[in-house]
């Protein structure tokens, strides 16, 4: 049993098996929907890092990858402040652009994402998420692609973290006071 500064693993939600047929499923969506076309897949660091090697190992087009980090994260409370760690290197101007995000939370990310990346002028931007909590949507974003939809609680692994613990765990379990 993996604990950790007094939080242990709860329950598993997602099994490692899970994951890979769903991850799969969606690589075939987005293959086929940009089929003849090329992809930007541009990766939001760190907690995206699992799912996207996973994700583009799947995919059937074109595609190259680049990484933004940012973080607003202390804790388990999502603060709306931003703090770039990560700049991206490739241009995307008049590239269609495939965001990939670990978790949709209160939507601030991806928002301040969308809007920095706009300004580049690329042909499109969409977004796939991992995971989706939409009850606890503060700011309105589109999301296109997700894995799955999960209730209001804290989970980690498949490269979801509690303060960088956690992102290794191959499956996606709940975080419980040990
Ligand atoms: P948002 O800006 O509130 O949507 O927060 C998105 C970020 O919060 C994600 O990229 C994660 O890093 C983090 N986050 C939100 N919920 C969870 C969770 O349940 N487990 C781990 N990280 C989370
Ligand atoms: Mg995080």
């Amino acid at each position: 049993m993996m604990r950790v500064d007094g939080w242990r693993l709860g329950d598993p939600v997602f099994t490692a098996d899970r994951i890979a047929t769903r991850v799969g499923e969606l690589a075939a969506a987005i293959s086929a929907d940009y089929a003849g076309d090329e992809l930007t897949v541009i990766s939001i660091l760190k907690g995206s890092y699992i799912f996207l090697a996973d994700l583009t190992r799947a995919l059937s087009i074109p595609v190259r990858v680049d990484f933004l980090g940012l973080s607003s994260y202390v804790g388990a409370e999502s603060s709306g402040e931003f703090e770039w760690n990560a700049r991206m290197t490739t241009s995307i101007r008049d590239r269609q652009v495939l965001l990939i995000e670990d978790i949709a939370d209160t939507g601030r990310t991806l928002r301040h994402v969308i809007d920095h990346l706009a300004a580049d002028e690329p042909l499109s931007i969409r977004v796939c998420a991992f995971l989706d909590k939409p009850m606890r949507r503060v700011v309105d974003i589109p999301i296109d692609y997700v894995g799955f939809e999960i209730p209001d609680h804290f989970v980690v692994g498949y490269g979801l973290d509690y303060e960088g613990w956690f992102r290794q765990l191959p499956h996606i379990a709940t975080l419980e006071r040990a």
